[in-house]
């Protein structure tokens, strides 16, 4: 037995890593002395070759402390601080083998980050592997937030349950989508859990790279997880790794409050620096688009009318009529420039919309240079250009992505020759070759061929259906955004009723850990009733304005349709805030939260120091309190509130609102009344 321990920079959190007398490595991690990892194995099992598990010892280790300060192109916050010890022990086989295998623990204040590592070695130089045994005992039957660990997927709603009652299984044959692989019982990264002792742990990855996502396998009845990484048929193992090699960091964020989970930047700061320098192509913004319109049904993608989500979903509404015509992409681009916005996303203005969906081949459907004929792809353009707004590509590659790749070089010139600088991607459906996963090796390395190409090219990324985030847009800052979450757009179609008002209350301290989301908040008309009687969105119209301040991403959709911002044929008096929000941050402050229950974040806008807050509750009506302590001491403030009307329900009466003025100074303390399903967002200015 030999033992290493080692601590975080301010003592708090302690990791014990050695080798059992079997010469198998175990880590355990303390928090204050109280346990939150308890001695925990770590090993490979490979195809045709035998463990790397056993017989094991220790032939070197190494400490070293870091310190460093940077700053983020575009973020959250401007400046991060990064300080973490790192322990590296040298491992190498007792038996003939005599294989290496390196653990690196890196210990920050706010959590850790561990990986394994394969450096070059004479006997071994490719690996398949069968399965990465890395286990995490749990201390306690912890009260988790967690959804199925899905391969194809991350587009589930969030469960509360204690760890013991986790059950993926049941989550199996989802209605409404199109790719779902549920193998066994596990769940998704993040997971997030409250410990009885009032500590906050989320568990997930930082850095993947030419490695299977990752999910946790679930031992309910011996409160452990075991990584169940995402596989491939075609390999009939998880990966195939090259030596020299190591694995993406697999990290546990550790917070004495719920809030502080959302601050930490661990994940971040497990990632390698920017390596693309400045982007000054990419500038963080708001966007309308040609894409709620195909949700709910007034219009199609495909030009034939056949392929709409709404026909498609519940086969009773037809949509008719072309989303995307030169006249419609003309009406957006008037109200983007009346109205403040700086893009425009327009979805179906190519050829292949009407097979993709009904294809099973879904090989050279698409095609991402050919317009339909009522879209004059070079008018759009340049009236966009005339009207100072900027054009967003999108490119749904219809989880085909050896015909994206053949096309992609290409599509990325043509872009760019029409001065766009952005690309919304798309991967709906199984991935084509069966047998892949959207969230396994090949379709890991698909994406980060996607963004360095389009880095070469100065394009930036929003993927959706993607690999999970794992902090890669410190190295890449052209990863401005992704989906990888039940999107607003199931409020549009699901046949399960959409997302639940507590559904952001729960996104804010799991999916949100992992980095920006695409979620295109921003619905006003709530019902929608003149196209899709029997759906709607479950939160108040304040709500929705909440989720400019919650929700973190450099780009923010202004989701509805233009006239839908309208009342009395006046632009609608709460637009004022989707205008005013900013979307770039000098730093972030989570006020207060509860997960799954409410939260209440208050964020400063860069340059100009303008403070936004945002809050959100749950199905229940509550009283949050603000406190403007973050404010600068002695200065007055205007605030504007934009809050739920008296009687205001996400159900009854969802589109309530009121608008208050006050002034406040640092000391000031408010309450507000916030709605079921509600929301209060509030922009602060100082009084000059
Ligand atoms: C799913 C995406 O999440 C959605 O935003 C898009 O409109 C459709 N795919 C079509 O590409
Ligand atoms: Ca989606």
């Amino acid at each position: 037995m030999s033992e290493h321990t080692l601590s975080s920079p301010n003592g708090t959190i302690t990791v014990q890593v050695g080798l059992t007398s079997e010469g198998q490595p175990f880590y355990s991690v303390a928090f204050r002395s109280q346990s939150i990892i308890k001695p925990s194995l770590l090993g490979f099992e490979f195809k045709d070759r035998p463990a790397i598990k056993e017989n094991l010892e220790v032939i070197d280790s190494k400490t070293r402390s870091f310190r460093e300060d940077w700053e983020m192109p575009w973020g959250e916050q401007r400046k991060v601080h990064s300080a973490y010890n790192e322990l590296v022990l040298h491992l190498k086989e007792q038996t003939q083998a005599k294989r290496k295998m390196d653990l690196i623990f890196r210990l920050f204040d706010d959590g850790i980050g561990f990986r394994y590592r394969f450096p070059e070695q004479a006997a071994t130089d490719e690996l398949l592997v069968v399965e990465e045994v890395t286990e995490f005992n749990l201390s306690g039957d912890h009260s988790c937030c967690w959804q199925p660990g899905d391969w194809d997927s991350y587009e589930h709603l969030y469960h509360q349950t204690a760890f013991s009652e986790i059950d993926a299984i049941s989550l199996r044959n989802h209605p409404n989508l199109k790719s779902s692989y549920i193998p066994e019982n596990a769940v998704n990264t993040p997971v997030t859990m409250e410990t009885k002792q009032g500590l906050f742990l989320s568990f997930h990855e930082a850095a993947i790279y030419d490695y299977p996502g990752i999910t946790l396998r679930i031992h309910g009845d011996e409160l452990k997880m075991t990584t169940a990484l995402v596989g491939s048929d075609r390999l009939k193992a998880r990966a195939k790794v090259q030596i020299p090699f190591q694995t993406p960091w697999r990290t546990i964020q550790i917070a004495e409050s719920a809030g502080d989970l959302i601050e930490s930047p661990l994940l971040l700061n497990l990632n390698e620096p920017n390596i693309l320098g400045n982007i000054p192509y990419f500038q963080p913004m708001k966007y309308i688009g040609i894409w709620w319109e195909m949700h709910i049904g007034k219009s199609t993608w495909d030009i034939a009318g056949s392929q709409d989500m709404s026909t498609f979903i519940d086969g009773k509404k037809k949509a008719t009529g072309h989303g995307a015509t030169t006249e419609n992409a003309l009406r957006y681009i008037d109200f983007a420039a009346d109205n403040g916005i700086k893009g425009l996303l327009v979805e179906g203005w190519n050829t292949g919309w009407e097979q993709w969906i009904h294809s099973t081949d879904r090989e050279g459907v698409f095609d991402f240079m050919t317009p339909y004929p009522d879209y004059d792809f070079d008018k759009v353009v340049a009236y966009a250009r005339k009207r100072g707004v900027e054009m967003i590509m999108h490119h749904e590659t219809s989880a085909a992505p050896r015909t994206y790749e053949k096309q992609m070089h290409e599509a990325f010139d043509f872009l760019k020759k029409h001065g766009m600088n952005s690309v919304k991607t798309g991967y709906v459906g199984k991935i084509i070759p069966t047998g892949e996963y959207h969230h396994g090796q090949w379709m890991v390395n698909h994406y980060q061929y996607v963004l360095e190409e389009a880095a070469k090219k100065q394009i930036a990324i929003n993927a959706h259906e993607p690999i999970m985030d794992t902090g890669k847009r410190r190295t890449y800052p052209n990863a401005i955004s992704r989906e990888g979450l039940r999107g607003q757009e199931f409020n549009a179609w699901a046949t399960d009723g959409g997302n639940p008002p507590d559904h952001i209350a729960k996104i804010a301290f799991t999916r949100m850990l992992a980095g920006p989301i695409d979620f295109t908040p921003g619905v006003f008309n709530i019902k929608f009733n003149e196209y899709k009687k029997g759906n709607q969105v479950n939160t108040t119209l304040c709500h929705q304005l909440a989720l400019y301040v919650v929700i973190y991403s450099p780009v923010q959709m202004v989701c509805d349709l233009p006239e839908h911002y309208l009342e009395g044929g006046k632009i609608h008096p709460a637009f004022q805030f989707i205008k005013e929000v900013g979307v770039d941050w000098e730093q972030t402050k989570v006020l207060d939260g509860k997960i799954g229950d409410y939260v209440v974040i208050a964020r400063q806008e860069r340059i100009s120091g303008n403070w936004f807050v945002g809050g959100i509750s749950d199905e229940n009506e509550r009283t949050l309190t603000v406190d403007f302590s973050f404010l600068n001491k002695g200065e007055m403030y205007l605030l504007r509130s934009y809050q739920d009307g008296e009687n205001a329900h996400w159900d009854l009466n969802p589109e309530s609102y009121t608008i208050i003025d006050l002034e406040v100074t640092n000391t000031s303390q408010i309450d507000i009344p916030v709605a079921a399903g509600g929301g209060f967002a509030m922009s602060i200015m100082p009084k000059s």
